[in-house]
């Protein structure tokens, strides 16, 4: 599906980036502006619903709520630009971790908080020991904002981080890449790449090059706080849970954010909506909320609800400053 948007003005400028800049930090600043003209752009995001809508990977996603929920944008095998949904706290709890603190390994991102009222989130210093018996780290804050005074921001490799509710719905429009440009001939001579060349978000989203091609990695933790310190858990340990959490409504929990947001925002239509009711593609999920939307019926904000896989559920910002001081 990645050809919908080849020919694209911005998409064409992106390309171009990527192949102008061999630093990938270059090329992550020279984004900047393109995901500014994205976010502001109402018939380029009409474009970014029309493209999921016809997108089966998109359609039948099994959202689970290890997910943010989202919609695709664009993917090479150099980058992958993306939506992503924040959705806000229950009232005055935007204080509160969205999220434990966790890097992305050897993939900077780039965020444009092009929607809502975004969100706060610290940056912490990238070399974090871990004492394996008592699992305590040693994370300091490096950097304390919020999206509406840095915009688009900047998560570096391996740069621990975190985000706190946002204190209205957000949405975000961000592009990944790995830190060091691709050889591309290792990559095509890589026989372990070829079973993932149909499905290249999966093989870009989530460190699957740096794995598969044999970079060193590290057992990669995340962090959160308890009592004044910070407790390391490996992330495998986390996330299992939430991973395995994709019945109903987990579903639900996705589409019900998906077309508050379509509403909200609209950036979808009626028009093009209206194709997936009786599409034989469209999951049944989908049918509650597909009313709704072409009916004009107002779809509930949906709060941002789980409790976090750590003793005890949840962290403060107040928590974390006190715990890294
Ligand atoms: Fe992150």
């Amino acid at each position: 599906m990645s050809s919908f948007f080849a020919n694209h003005p911005y998409i064409q400028e992106a390309i171009k980036l990527e192949q102008t800049h061999t630093d990938r930090r270059k090329f992550h600043s020279s984004m900047e502006s393109v995901l500014l003209k994205m976010g502001q752009d109402k018939e380029f995001m009409s474009n970014v619903i029309e493209r999921n809508i016809k997108d089966k990977g998109w359609l039948q996603f099994d959202w689970s709520d290890y997910n943010i929920p989202f919609f695709y944008v664009y993917e090479t095998d150099d980058f992958i630009i993306k939506i992503h949904l924040f959705p806000a706290g229950p009232l005055g709890k935007n204080h509160y971790a969205a999220h434990a603190i966790h890097h992305h390994n050897n993939y900077i991102l780039t965020t444009n908080a092009f929607f809502g009222s975004g969100y706060e989130s610290m940056l912490f210093e990238k070399d974090v020991k871990v004492d394996e018996a008592t699992m305590k780290g040693n994370l300091k804050v490096n950097k304390h904002f919020h999206q509406k005074e840095w915009n688009p921001s900047r998560t570096d490799s391996w740069e621990p981080h975190i985000v706190f509710l946002p204190e209205h719905f957000s949405a975000t429009i961000l592009i990944w890449s790995p830190d060091v440009k691709r050889k591309t001939d290792a990559l095509r001579n890589s026989s372990l790449l070829k079973p993932f060349k149909k499905e290249l978000r999966h093989l870009i989203y989530r460190l699957g090059i740096g794995d598969k091609i044999g970079m060193a990695r590290e057992k990669t933790y995340q962090y959160y706080v308890e009592g004044k310190e910070v407790k390391a858990i490996d992330e495998e340990s986390y996330f299992s849970p939430s991973k395995s959490a994709n019945g109903s409504e987990q579903k639900q929990y996705a589409m019900q954010m998906l077309f508050f947001f379509l509403q909200k925002s609209g950036y979808g239509s009626t028009e093009l909506l209206s194709s997936l009711k009786t599409d034989s593609d469209t999951p049944a999920y989908f049918q509650p909320w597909l009313d709704m939307y072409l009916s004009g019926e107002t779809i509930p904000e949906v709060l941002h609800r789980h409790e976090l896989n750590i003793p005890k559920k949840s962290f403060t910002r107040e928590d974390i400053i006190a715990a890294c001081s």
